[in-house]
């Protein structure tokens, strides 16, 4: 028995912070010593050793049996899952389904089978999870985080689930379907490629077929992406190798130019840091240790001496931005000492309540309860603040530190476990996004012409109705798209067009358009080359065209017109082509914040950044665009910085990577500091570095040294590559700096040494 705890101990240990700094070795090292980490790894190494050799450890085919409970459970969940799809389905060949914005209904449906589909695997995974034996192999190596994952468990002994070719469910091959098996057009996940065996159980023929698509796309996908991915970490590593931490925290690049003033904006070192989105310190942890470690001498603070302790402690100088302290770490101290005075103080009145209900005898005794529980003494505060305080200042970036290295290599090495090409819009089925490996690509490349450029507009006025409006003012609409007849009539004495507009179609869509507005679109379009006096206008709706009267053959005229004049933009901007309109779903989820979010949003694919902001009803200050080079073009290089940023962050959290922000600030500083944008390419690398043996060592090694030689350059050698070049010591991490040592009193130099310098 008492085993069997420790085993479980173990993977909850283990487990509990995987990866991360706040496993149990990070937490031993941070507050204790390295010594006290060794000594525990030590201790559970030989523990662990002597279990296993006991009891042994292995993974067999009882292991993945599902046995009868998990089988009836995954028949029910399977079940459920084929109902809903087949309620879907016939939902949809009776086209009942309710739109959503930009997409049309098969796609939809598509969308919506797919969603359940995918469930189906997560839920048999979760009927693993909770019904398995807790000694199941399997299980352990996936808790413990040796190997494999509870997708893998649940695939072999419950279900395989969807497979998908290019992000989609299997693509029609046969005339209409996927395999002869099936019916035509048939889209039940049968048919589209759901395994709802497991491994154990063995696929069917259909199941098997499509097992094999989806493996090879995998397969071919892992063989394309490494190449890509490996000669995307050579450019960032060649691209930021030379920068360094300097003793006055700026990060240089190794012929002494400035590229940050500040590493990180608050000069940490990512690696020490303990918050989940970096930041520097855990004081909940801490906070709690120091509770529990330091004895409290007797007397509780009050809210005002807590504030006074804590106002004085930061008042000092290694707490100001002189002494190495951002304001940001400051600002959270304080917010964090506010936060426990407040629930220091809610705790009191909870007392002070049960006070009331017991009547007064107990109250002394609540009393000192109540500060024993929540309070805290004045040596455990001033201990708090000053281990938090040394803390913060040991994880500093040291002096020397390869900045640049670490951070390419942070970036790099994500990459290569991106998977998948295009994804979707949440909830927009019809709006593609470049994400993965191609688009961290396009972003450090400084690509002009991306895949997917996109524009989140947000409105001035936040309802539906001036949405709808301003959705319809940016998209681009064609005249095909409003007008309900385009015909040439021969009655008469002279043939002419007549146009007629949808009317309802226009109103319902608040396009704002009529044959006063087409009419002038129309002679605004170049190629037709007609005038106003040429078109008529006959009533809101109508309009008419004659040719021109020089013209030797009217009809023919006539027929040219009618063949382009589809194509005519009557409203919109022209390099708009999609636009929806979304809602946002998360409302205030959190409550208490003060920012009150937009409920309506405009999804704008194009580039044209400019004519979405000029847009009359669109809060241009809070526009957003994907599009690197558009922003620069428009906002300036500072605002390009910060979208590189962003959108290295949005793409590599969409992956659940979790990269320290610091990194790509970095990369965005060296990608900007020169006042435009180069990417971290051939051409780019050439206009950011001018050591030759550097560059030699990136691409077109000839050119550039024979360049060099005819020109007579110059390498001063303080570079990393160059360096290594020439075998001598790189003047980075305890290579930076370097020992003076005076020298007998030069000779051939007409020197007099200052008397008081001896
Ligand atoms: C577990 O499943 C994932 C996703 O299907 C797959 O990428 C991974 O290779 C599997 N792991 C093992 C150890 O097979
Ligand atoms: C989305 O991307 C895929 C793959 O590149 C493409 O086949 C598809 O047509 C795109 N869909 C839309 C709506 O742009
Ligand atoms: C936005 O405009 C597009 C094209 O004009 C249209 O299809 C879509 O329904 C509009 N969305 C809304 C919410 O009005
Ligand atoms: C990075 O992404 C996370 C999660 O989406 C967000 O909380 C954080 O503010 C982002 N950081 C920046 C600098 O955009
Ligand atoms: C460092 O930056 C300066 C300023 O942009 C640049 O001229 C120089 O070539 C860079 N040095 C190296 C070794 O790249």
């Amino acid at each position: 028995m008492f085993e069997e705890n420790v085993l479980i101990n173990f993977v909850i240990i283990f487990s509990s912070g995987n990866g991360n700094s706040n496993g149990l070795f990070s937490v031993l090292i941070r507050d204790y010593n390295t010594d006290a980490a060794a000594f525990c790894m030590n201790r559970l190494a030989k523990l662990s050793a002597r279990w296993i050799g006991n009891h042994g450890f292995s993974f067999g085919v009882n292991d993945v049996d599902p046995g009868d409970r998990i089988s009836t459970q995954k028949k029910l969940k399977i079940e459920q899952g084929y109902d809903s799809c087949t309620e879907l389905i016939s939902k949809y060949w009776k086209t009942k389904l309710a739109s959503q914005p930009g997409s049309d209904a098969a796609e939809l449906v598509e969308a919506e089978i797919t969603g359940v589909l995918n469930q189906i695997r997560d839920i048999t995974g979760d009927v693993c999870k909770k019904e398995l034996h807790w000694r199941n192999s399997g299980l352990i190596m996936s808790q413990c985080g040796s190997k494999g994952s509870v997708t893998n468990i649940s695939q072999m002994i419950t279900c395989v689930g969807q497979q998908s070719v290019g992000g989609k469910r299997a693509p029609n091959g046969f005339m209409d379907r996927t395999l002869p098996h099936f019916t035509r057009n048939s889209i039940t996940p049968e048919a589209k490629g759901f395994v709802a065996n497991s491994f154990y159980t063995g696929l069917t023929a259909t199941e098997f077929f499509f097992h094999t698509m989806g493996g090879r796309e995998g397969l071919v996908d892992t063989a394309v992406k490494t190449a890509d991915t490996g000669y995307m970490s050579r450019r960032l590593i060649k691209g930021l190798e030379d920068l360094s931490a300097y003793y006055d925290q700026t990060v240089r690049n190794s012929s002494g130019s400035i590229i940050q003033f500040r590493y990180g904006d608050d000069g940490m070192d990512p690696a020490k840091m303990e918050g989940k989105n970096g930041e520097p310190m855990d004081f909940n942890q801490l906070f709690g240790r120091i509770l529990a470690t330091c004895h409290s001498d007797s007397s509780t603070l009050s809210p005002s001496e807590i504030h006074k302790i804590t106002d004085k402690r930061l008042s000092r100088f290694d707490m100001t931005p002189e002494g190495g302290c951002s304001t940001a770490f400051r600002d959270s101290i304080l917010k964090f000492i506010e936060n426990k005075v407040e629930s220091l103080e809610k705790t009191r009145m909870l007392f002070k309540l049960d006070d009331e209900k017991f009547g007064v005898q107990k109250s002394d005794i609540l009393e000192s309860l109540s500060a024993r529980l929540s309070g805290i003494s004045d040596r455990q505060l001033k201990v708090f603040l000053e281990n938090c305080i040394s803390r913060y200042h040991s994880k500093r970036i040291e002096a020397g530190g390869t900045v640049g290295a670490v951070g390419a290599q942070s970036i790099g090495e994500p990459g290569t476990q991106m998977t998948l090409k295009t994804f979707h819009f949440a909830g927009v089925a019809s709006m593609n996004i470049t994400l993965g490996v191609p688009r961290i690509k396009e972003i450090i490349d400084a690509t002009k012409n991306i895949k997917t450029p996109y524009i989140t507009a947000v409105l001035e006025c936040d309802d539906e109705k001036s949405a709808m409006f301003i959705n319809a003012s940016i998209k681009k609409t064609l005249l095909c798209e409003v007008a309900t007849t385009m015909e040439i009539v021969l009655n008469s004495y002279q043939p002419h067009l007549v146009v007629e507009l949808d009317m309802s179609l226009i109103e319902n869509q608040y396009m704002g358009i009529s044959a006063f507005t087409v009419q002038e679109s129309i002679v605004n379009h170049r190629k037709l080359k007609l005038k106003k006096e040429h078109i008529q206008v006959h009533s809101a709706s109508k309009l008419m065209i004659s040719p021109r009267s020089d013209s030797k053959d009217p009809l023919s005229t006539l027929y040219t017109i009618q063949t382009k004049l589809p194509q005519v933009i009557v409203k919109g901007m022209p390099s708009v082509t999609k636009s929806v309109v979304i809602r946002d779903k998360e409302k205030d989820r959190r409550g208490g914040t003060n920012e009150e979010k937009p409920k309506y949003k405009l999804l704008v694919s194009g580039p044209d950044l400019l004519g979405v902001m000029g847009t009359p009803g669109v809060k241009a200050s809070a526009t957003t665009c994907n599009h690197i080079i558009g922003v620069y073009d428009v906002l300036g290089i500072e605002a390009a910085r910060k979208c590189i940023i962003t959108e290295i962050n949005d793409t590599m959290k969409a992956h659940g990577m979790n990269i320290d922000i610091r990194h790509m600030m970095l990369l965005a500083d060296v990608m900007t500091y020169k006042g435009e944008i180069l990417g971290i390419q051939r051409f780019g690398i050439r206009r950011m570095k001018d050591s030759v043996l550097l560059l030699a060592s990136f691409e077109n090694t000839v050119e550039h040294l024979s360049n060099a030689a005819i020109n007579g350059r110059i390498d001063e050698i303080n570079g990393v590559t160059e360096c290594v070049v020439l075998g001598v010591p790189m003047q980075v991490g305890t290579g930076m700096f370097k020992v003076m040592q005076r020298t007998e009193v030069p000779i051939s130099l007409n020197y007099s040494p200052d008397p008081q310098f001896f």
